[in-house]
């Protein structure tokens, strides 16, 4: 088990991408299936190990501290009610982990949301989880990242090939070859053009740091889209110590974007026993009498 214990998990931007749905809703607690995206998020970080979660929020954002919650009255309808598998699930999303909340006042980027995790993670190494990423894959590479980071004692980034026309959606890194499927990283920039990118290896929403991130947060100064940028902070940190990269290429969904959004909840319900093959036979309906 790694020595890692702490999960960071920036949800303060606001998802303009999804409104009107998220004008009073955290675009974290929209559902993917029937679980808010962000507790996916949380049970891959417990599956992986760490258990001390802080979760960056902002303002309306406050039913995201409500849904880790306990919620008494639900709890207590559905005892009545002889709902017991539903009151498993309802109890269990309370009892995940030890999590904490720290609000980002301003939204000025993602390197000062997580310059606001500071205070509460100090001087040991964490991992940062951005919720529109969502991995289906049983918490393999954030646990891979973790043994990596133990064993070279540096940050690890995941990477992630992706078209020539999608790099500039990413960080972009620059690669020199390490033992497969790790690589070190030369050099690292944020949604460079298709002419300025230097791979197609894009830097996926899961990090493993050391503590030293935050005097590289310290330092920057507004990049990309006038945001301070946790890639300019990583840029630094590799001016002073290495920085791993972890390739991976299977069970990666992201949902910041519609399509993307829709696909993961198909995905993941075919993925259920209770439901895949119920879905799997709409879908065959829908293409047949649409003629798709
Ligand atoms: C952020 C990071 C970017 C990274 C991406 C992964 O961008 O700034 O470097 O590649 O997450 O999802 P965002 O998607 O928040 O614009």
């Amino acid at each position: 088990m790694s020595k890692v214990r702490k999960a960071v998990i920036p949800a303060a931007v606001l998802g303009t991408r999804f409104l009107p749905a998220t004008k009073t809703l955290p675009k974290e607690m929209l559902p993917l299936v029937d679980k808010p995206a962000i507790q996916y998020v949380v049970e891959e970080a417990v599956a992986a190990g760490l258990t001390d979660i802080l979760i960056i929020t902002g303002r309306n954002k406050r039913s995201i501290e409500d849904h880790f919650d306990r919620n008494f009255e639900l709890e207590y309808y559905l005892d009545r009610d002889g709902k017991h598998e539903m009151l498993k699930d309802v109890e269990a999303s309370s009892n995940l982990a030890d999590i904490h909340y720290v609000r980002q006042r301003d939204p000025l980027g993602l390197g000062h949301a997580v310059s606001v995790a500071r205070e509460h993670v100090g001087d040991e190494s964490f991992a940062v989880m951005l919720p529109d990423d969502i991995m289906a894959d049983g918490s393999m590479l954030l646990r891979s990242m973790l043994d990596h980071h133990d064993r070279y004692g540096r940050s690890v980034l995941a990477l992630l090939e992706v078209a020539a026309d999608e790099i500039s959606s990413y960080g972009c890194v620059e690669p020199i070859p390490f033992h497969e499927p790790l690589v070190e990283v030369r050099r690292i920039i944020e949604k460079p053009s298709l002419d300025e990118a230097p791979s197609n290896l894009a830097v996926f929403g899961r990090y493993v740091f050391t503590s030293d991130i935050f005097d590289a947060l310290d330092r920057i100064e507004p990049g990309r889209g006038g945001e301070l940028q946790l890639t300019d902070a990583i840029a630094l940190l590799l001016e002073d110590q290495t920085v791993y990269g972890r390739k991976f290429d299977e069970g990666r969904h992201d949902i910041g974007q519609k399509l993307g959004f829709l696909r993961a909840n198909i995905e993941l319900a075919l993925d259920r026993d209770d439901l895949g093959g119920d879905v799997a036979e709409m879908l065959r309906d829908i293409v047949r009498k649409r003629g798709l």
